[in-house]
């Protein structure tokens, strides 16, 4: 017999097709949005689970799923797991990592680009109809080659942002990460170690690629931000939680900082009202992966974690290891 899949979200009609080949799939595609209940009572009844980063799996929603064995996250990020408490009730967690690592470095140099040169803010001046005439200074914002670009957080995505910027735009590369790249990849990114303060204080573009977590919660707060130069952009394509979003929209208006761009949220999709009106800030919907390629790789990526865990009995890119 087959095992019972739930799809908690829409998702390509191709990988759906591929999936009930080995499964029972009950599949979200009306993208009703499920109550926590909801989900609780949809997932107490499957063996399995495709998820989006917003799905979530923890020991609440464990302990009514006693027959769940594997969930797939379609999201290389995975704080919406709880991952020491899937492993203890034997369910195997994935993720997708590697597919969007390139994609999403694509979308964060283009968000840094968008916010340096005011890309969104000047559209919408002229869509308003108030572009009468050119001027020097007219929408006159940083400077993005030959710059310092900070990042925070240098896992593959960072390394992806770092080799742009070093490479394709002369840019000079600091970073900070709990580990240190070693020799070969810091030259290869030809970017250099430094604290969390000095990146702060010297870059004239900071970008957030760290994994959300307790540690990271509020990394760029009130404090954090105030270190900044005043004529730096700070982009978010990490995840919501990292920024102090309401700190945020006070530095921006202060000018503490020049400007932001923001792909995700605190408490998303909600997003803090005084973001909404603020100009120096280029806002978008979480889309940093969303090339459709990529979002294909990593649907067909989730989809082959249960397949194998099912068939194999190990996901092929495995958060956890299950005991015997
Ligand atoms: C998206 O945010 C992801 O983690 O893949």
């Amino acid at each position: 017999m087959k095992p019972n899949l739930l799809v908690a979200r829409p998702i390509f009609e191709e990988v759906l097709a591929r999936l009930r080949e080995h499964f029972n799939v009950t599949d979200n595609q009306a993208d009703h949005a499920w109550t926590l209940d909801e989900w609780k009572a949809q997932l107490s009844q499957h063996a399995g689970a495709l998820t989006t980063g917003a799905d979530p799996i923890n020991k609440d929603v464990l302990a009514v799923c006693p027959q769940l064995k594997a969930v797939a996250n379609m999201a290389v990020g995975f704080n919406n797991f709880d991952v020491p408490a899937m492993t203890a009730h034997g369910v195997q967690a994935s993720n997708t990592p590697d597919v969007l690592t390139e994609t999403t470095a694509d979308f964060g140099f283009a968000l840094l680009m968008a916010t340096a040169r005011r890309l969104t803010e000047s559209e919408h001046f002229l869509r308003r109809g108030e572009w009468k005439q050119w001027r020097y200074d007219m929408f006159a914002g940083a400077e993005v080659h030959g710059s310092t670009l900070g990042i925070l957080g240098m896992g593959r995505i960072g390394q992806g942002i770092a080799k742009r910027g070093a490479h394709g735009f002369g840019m000079k590369v600091i970073y900070h990460n709990r580990s240190r790249l070693s020799a070969a990849q810091e030259a290869e990114c030809k970017a250099r170690y430094v604290s969390k303060e000095e990146l702060l204080r010297s870059a004239d573009h900071v970008v957030l690629v760290l994994p959300y977590s307790a540690e990271s919660h509020h990394a760029m707060g009130a404090a954090e931000l105030a270190q900044m130069k005043p004529t730096a952009t700070l982009v978010n394509i990490a995840r919501g939680g990292i920024v102090d979003d309401a700190a945020l929209a006070q530095a921006l208006r202060n000018r503490t900082i020049a400007a932001a761009g923001l792909d995700v949220f605190e408490g998303e999709p909600k997003v803090h009202p005084d973001l909404l009106t603020v100009p120096n800030v280029v806002l978008t919907p979480h889309i940093a992966s969303a090339s459709i390629a990529t979002r294909m790789a990593m649907a067909n990526l989730a989809a082959d974690n249960l397949i194998s865990f099912f068939t194999q009995g190990r996901a092929i890119t495995p958060l956890n290891t299950l005991g015997a």
